[in-house]
């Protein structure tokens, strides 16, 4: 992940070197050094990055060099917003319009001394940091970028699936068998990747299971595991919607009702906890099915199998050679001729048998594969000291998912890893995905590309390397969300162990430690230790109504908050000191109106506020936030204004909703200006649109973007 930061830093080193506004020449020329130094660490950054699994005094180093580049890249920002909120930034006419005033010159020059003075400290601990690099002897590695755009491999589905046809008629036997009293358990018991899961949904689907039981029901456990939860999950599944109710008592009395006199299959998938006597209790209302239903379990664990009192315990072994070479073959040489893959086609067999029959590692691997062209290519997977190291690591990674991870391009790394962020089994959402990636500045855009659609293909890609699974996409085809594979998510773990937080139900992590990027369930002090944040996500439903009021003073760094689902009415005024922030999403929040303090927030892009019920205000202001390109206020019925001057925000690409006003209002030709809009815009006060010219002015027809546009109307004049 350090080569990847490096390559940020440097982008934004030459972008200020280069750009239109010339530091002064001190400031310029302790930037050069700072550019050179890290090209320089640059070159050793893969080799450091391999050693570093085995050597911890590489991983400190590492540690310490991305350090001193995050705090570059602060400063760097600094620099930049001095630049925005100065009126210096005059080709750019959204700012607002400047005179020359000697004391504005004067406070910026004071500016520019004290960031001169701190990139100057910085360089001086960079210079340290690189002395250091002597004792380790990393060598160079050459940096082969592979650009492949190829669109081959399709999305994963049924007709991926290999072998277990045996499995399948076995367990569904057992699933439809009426002998033996009471409900049944049957377990299906193997290591991770191996396909459990994978063969619970095979039975699940099939035709004989659908026509014989009159409910089925799925439910994910992954580590967390409490009785109220899981028999709320239930509840949530057999009703179809969310469940309010947290009172045990209330909730089992519940499933009774709804389970009484149905025949049904429960799936529990992923089950971890063996402790006999809650399992005896959640089991209790399941008592009620007809005879005959079953409750299926997936488990790691023999003993858990046990716990759970499994009639039948059904191993899930890897699949054959022979299947794993169908499956990796699949992949592997997707699009190519016959005559190309004949030659690759015996060391192919070696790294499938490296797999162990287990279906995940042959498919990543097999991803890792179609982008390697050569015999010598091969040859240097097939021999990569990964499959051995790990072993001996013993960290519970699987060799072929970290190959595949070290065989990403950069910029994909870092977009990879942060994804551990999310808890395990999240839906993660790709658009909200994808603005995360813009506001830590992962994404790198060439001239006239959307950075939006750079990092869909960043998903993209991360997609067909098998990254990403459960597929979920809308009636057009577009990919709406993904979960991650719990492998996959602890070796996205493994990689930002020091750098991202997740907030898992059960399991806190330590304070002490500085992250980076932080997902929590709560926002109880200590703060201190968040100051180094850039991403502070708020998960699972928080309850919080008030953010503490010193919040904002502690995380002056943040890119990217996320408080949606909470119950706050209010932000603070101090939002205002999140000067690097980016994206801010409070959706679903019980928000009122949000501070005027917040149009200084000239960094932000993202302001996702869909389903605020109460919100009946945006910032008067709003029209001052010169980096917004996402404006998203879908179902927000109590918002009746749109704020004045919002045509000037000409890099909008979404606003979910416009408001015509009177005269003195904001008025349809606001509208002219925003011909990037996509997606979906609602124009609401139709009539109140007093003149033709004006309706003109809006230049509707340019919006070419757009997907869907919804008007309405109140009442029509007879000029309409
Ligand atoms: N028989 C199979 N053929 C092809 N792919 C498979 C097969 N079994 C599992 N997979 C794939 O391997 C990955 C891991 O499978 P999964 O069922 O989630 O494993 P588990 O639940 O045992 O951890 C998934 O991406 C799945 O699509
Ligand atoms: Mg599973």
């Amino acid at each position: 992940m350090a080569d990847a930061l490096i390559t940020i830093v440097l982008r934004n080193l030459n972008a200020i070197l280069e750009g239109e506004v010339r530091p002064l020449v001190a400031v310029a020329g302790e930037l050069k050094k700072l550019s050179s130094s890290f090209t320089a660490i640059q070159a050793l950054i893969a080799d450091a990055e391999t050693q570093q699994i085995e050597n911890k005094s590489v991983r400190d180093w590492l540690k310490k060099l991305k350090d001193v580049a995050y705090d570059v890249d602060d400063v760097l920002d600094e620099w930049r917003i001095l630049h925005l909120t100065s009126g210096s930034h005059v080709s750019d006419d959204k700012v607002r319009a400047c005179s020359f005033s000697p004391l504005l010159f004067f406070k910026k020059l004071k500016s520019q001394r004290r960031i001169s003075n701190r990139i100057k400290t910085i360089r001086e601990r960079l210079d340290e940091i690189g002395d250091e690099k002597i004792k380790y002897q990393f060598s160079e590695v050459r940096r082969v970028e592979t650009h492949d755009h190829r669109k081959t491999t399709s999305l994963v589905d049924k007709s991926e699936i290999r072998g277990r046809s045996e499995d399948q008629d076995i367990v569904i036997s057992k699933l439809l068998c009426r002998e033996g009293k009471g409900i049944d358990v049957i377990s299906l018991v193997g290591t991770g990747g191996i396909g459990k899961t994978t063969l619970a949904q095979l039975v699940y689907n099939d035709e004989k299971v659908k026509n014989h039981f009159t409910r089925r029901i799925w439910v994910c456990l992954t580590e967390d595991f409490s009785i109220t939860g899981v028999t709320k999950m239930i509840m949530e599944d057999v009703t179809g919607s969310a469940c309010n109710l947290s009172e045990l008592n209330t909730l089992q009395t519940q499933l009774v009702e709804r389970l009484q006199n149905e025949l049904f299959l429960l799936v529990l998938d992923d089950v971890w906890n063996g402790d006999q006597t809650e399992w005896e209790r959640m089991r209790l209302p399941l008592k009620c099915g007809k005879h005959g239903s079953k409750i299926l379990v997936t488990t790691r664990s023999e003993k858990v199998a046990r716990a759970v009192g499994a009639n039948y315990i059904h191993n899930v072994i890897g699949l054959s050679n022979d299947e794993c070479w169908l499956l990796f073959s699949s992949r592997a040489f997707a699009g190519r001729e016959r005559d190309e893959y004949m030659e690759l086609e015996d060391t192919g067999r070696q790294i499938v048998e490296k797999c162990k029959g287990v279906p995940l590692s042959v498919k990543t691997i097999g991803s890792v594969m179609q982008r390697k062209r050569t015999a010598e290519d091969w040859e240097c997977i097939l021999k990569s000291e990964i499959w051995a190291i790990l072993e001996e690591a013993e960290k519970g990674i699987i060799p072929a998912l970290l190959l595949s991870y070290y065989n990403l391009p950069i910029h994909l790394k870092q977009c990879f890893a942060y994804c551990s962020i999310f808890p395990k089994d999240y839906w993660i959402q790709k658009d909200t995905l994808v603005q995360l990636w813009m506001a830590q500045g992962f994404i790198s855009t060439e001239k006239g590309s959307e950075v939006e659609e750079v990092g869909g293909d960043y998903f993209d890609d991360l997609l067909r390397h098998s990254f990403f699974q459960d597929i979920e996409s809308d009636n057009k085809g577009n990919i709406i969300r993904c979960k991650l594979h719990y492998l996959v998510h602890d070796l996205a773990r493994y990689i930002a162990e020091s750098e991202c937080r997740t907030a898992d139900a059960g399991k806190v992590e330590p304070y002490s430690i500085r992250y980076r990027h932080s997902s929590l369930l709560s926002l109880d002090g200590p703060f201190h230790n968040l100051r180094s944040s850039r991403t502070l996500l708020l998960l699972g439903r928080s309850r919080i109504q008030k953010i503490p009021p010193k919040l904002f003073d502690h995380v002056k760094f943040l890119r990217a908050l996320d408080l949606s689902g909470s119950h706050i009415t209010q932000l603070p005024c101090s939002i205002a000191k999140l000067r690097h922030l980016r994206y801010l999403n409070l959706s679903r929040t019980d928000i009122v109106e949000l501070p005027e303090s917040m149009d200084s927030l000239c960094n932000l892009k993202s302001l996702k506020l869909n389903r605020c019920a109460s919100l009946c205000n945006l910032p008067k202001g709003t029209s001052k936030l010169i980096s917004l390109r996402h404006l998203e206020i879908e179902e927000t019925q109590e918002l009746k204004h749109t704020p004045q001057g919002i045509g000037r925000l000409s890099s909008l690409r979404t606003l979910s909703k416009f408001v015509v006003q009177d005269e003195d209002g904001c008025n349809i030709g606001e509208l002219g200006n925003l011909d990037l809009l996509s997606g979906s815009l609602e124009i609401k006060n139709l009539e109140k649109v007093a003149r033709e010219d004006e309706a003109r002015k809006a230049e509707l027809k340019k919006k070419q973007h757009l997907q869907t546009m919804i008007l309405h109307c109140e009442e029509k004049t007879k000029d309409e």
